[in-house]
């Protein structure tokens, strides 16, 4: 089951960009499958792993481009990223302590928070 899934919707018109969300989507939803059925420690961490590098490759790349473009939110928006980033580590610390309950809520709020800031935060530097 694919809960976090990218859709052409969602586009910041960025090419570049939108292949970065798609990927977040993928591997959020693949943390996701990981944590809810209780991978082995290795197996989802692993893919944690895999989430916050994306992720920080992602939100350097997009923030660069905000640069570029003169965009005038931008402190604000990296303070979001940061929190985001911030949430994987704490969702990383849950799981390896085997606080699975607390794992599997962070992943869902990740999941959530990212769909909302692809349509709602990253679509205001796309205008
Ligand atoms: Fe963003
Ligand atoms: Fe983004």
């Amino acid at each position: 089951m694919s809960l976090f899934v990218w859709k052409p919707d969602y586009s910041v018109n960025n090419a570049v960009l939108d292949g970065h969300h798609q990927q977040l989507f993928s591997l959020v939803n693949s943390v996701y499958e990981n944590v809810m059925n209780s991978q082995a420690l290795d197996c989802a961490l692993t893919k944690i792993d895999e989430l916050t590098e994306y992720t920080k490759y992602h939100f350097l790349a997009e923030e660069r481009y905000m640069r570029e473009k003169g965009f005038s939110g931008i402190d604000e928006h990296i303070a979001k990223h940061r929190e985001f980033t911030h949430t994987i580590e704490t969702l990383r610390e849950s799981y390896h302590g085997n606080d699975l309950e607390a794992a599997r809520d962070l992943i869902v709020a990740l999941g959530e928070w990212l769909l909302q800031h692809v349509l709602k935060d990253d679509r205001t530097y796309s205008a």
